[in-house]
């Protein structure tokens, strides 16, 4: 894994992180942009949970202030973490409902999207969703599964949370809506995601997502949608793991992105 030239803020012996002005000035930017652009393409549950979150538009939260409406809502607590942290640790944490967010938010010349997850991206683009019930349940399963897990298996679960947390597309009766986080903390994509002809939008099925190679560092050229949120979480462990098996029978499909240049 390469090194970050973030460092993650930490908290003062009250517990308050105190983040220099400039950087709050970032989450603004970034806030009024996706305020702009996610009411009429973000799904419903995420709108519902982040008015439930209540955000604040103008400065970066504390963590105590995301756990206040989290912890009642779904057992879920957010917990601060260094930049980069371990599968082992991120699927442990999950596995308990604990989020990770690591408290650094991103420079301005990194505004549209970047590789390592920040505060942004972890709570306005995470958090709201993890108020839902089918939503939150899902992604612990997901981390029990994950903390059991081999090395090898665990690549294949990496590809199911990128396509489902992360860039994942939810079909309603008003057209696709975003529900994945990836999308949701990144201004140029989640106008990509919807409204370009270039991805491709493929109906989920759980198999074709274990076999989807992917990029983090360029917009997606595949999409799955699914039909509903209670799709993830009818997603239990023994069918997870019997279609991994599966998976790794049939090998991954062709990428549909031009290979890295090494
Ligand atoms: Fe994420």
């Amino acid at each position: 894994m390469k090194g970050t030239r973030y460092v993650a803020r930490k908290p003062d012996s009250d517990g308050t992180i105190h983040y220099p002005e400039e950087e709050h000035e970032i989450w603004q930017l970034l806030v009024e942009r996706q305020l702009e652009v996610l009411p009429s393409r973000a799904c419903q549950e995420y709108l519902d949970g982040l008015k439930q979150l209540g955000l604040p538009e103008d400065r970066i939260p504390q963590l105590d202030e995301i756990n206040q409406v989290l912890e009642p809502a779904t057992g879920w607590k957010v917990e601060r973490v260094p930049a980069l942290i371990s599968f082992d640790r991120f699927f442990e944490l999950l596995s308990r409902r604990r989020f990770p967010v690591a408290t650094f938010i991103r420079s301005i010349d990194e505004l549209e999207y970047l590789q390592e997850p920040d505060v942004f991206h972890e709570i306005f683009g995470h958090c709201p969703l993890l108020t839902n019930q089918a939503f939150a349940d899902f992604t612990q399963v997901y981390g029990e599964l994950g903390y059991k897990a081999s090395k090898e298996d665990r690549v294949f679960l990496a590809r199911l949370y990128w396509m489902t947390v992360e860039f994942g597309l939810l079909a309603t009766d008003d057209g696709s809506r975003i529900y994945g986080g990836g999308i949701l903390s990144s201004p140029g994509e989640s106008i990509f995601s919807l409204d370009s002809d270039q991805p491709e939008r493929r109906p989920f099925k759980l198999l074709d997502v274990l076999r989807t190679p992917y990029r983090i560092d360029i917009l997606q050229p595949v999409y799955y949608v699914i039909d509903d949120l209670e799709v993830l979480h009818s997603l239990d462990s023994a069918s997870i793991t019997e279609n991994i098996a599966r998976a790794k029978e049939l090998g991954l499909f062709e990428p549909r992105y031009p290979r890295k240049a090494s």
